[in-house]
């Protein structure tokens, strides 16, 4: 199955009764596994998660933290882009993936992760930083 058929699987699973905006996400890792992901919404509306946030959790919380691809399955056109918060949530586990930005009547955008967040923030920024100060800086 492709991962664009991965992320309209998963979109049957979005939890979306008060937006009715239903995602589906999917994303692979290095070693080619694929997590699903669908967006949550919660009662308590920011409390929900995005689709592809879902997804990225899953992969991480089985070990897999290394990501080259995401695909992101919505009903509108042009096909939807991830929100910033997943943006640099996916960014993290993979700066070099490509996404496919995708919906119901077969439109595709493939572009790089990169391109959607230029110049980003990344976890070395962090690491040095901690690194520098536990050295004695
Ligand atoms: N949503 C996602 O799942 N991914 C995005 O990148 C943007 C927004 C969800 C969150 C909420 O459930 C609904 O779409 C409307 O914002």
């Amino acid at each position: 199955m492709s991962l664009v058929d991965a992320a309209r699987e998963a979109r049957l699973r979005a939890h979306a009764p008060y937006s009715g905006f239903r995602v589906g996400a999917a994303v692979q890792s290095a070693d080619g596994t694929v997590f699903h992901g669908c967006n949550v919404e919660i009662s308590s509306y920011s409390h929900t998660c995005c689709a592809e946030r879902v997804a990225v959790f899953k992969a991480v919380s089985e070990g897999h933290t290394e990501l080259v691809a995401c695909a992101v399955m919505t009903d509108v056109s042009p096909p939807a882009t991830p929100c910033g918060a997943c943006r640099q949530v996916l960014h993290d586990f993979g700066p070099d993936m490509v996404m496919l930005l995708a919906n119901l009547d077969g439109e595709c955008v493939e572009m790089p992760l990169k391109a959607l967040l230029p110049d980003a923030f990344t976890p070395a920024q962090v690491l040095e930083k901690i690194k520098a100060r536990h050295g004695g800086a």
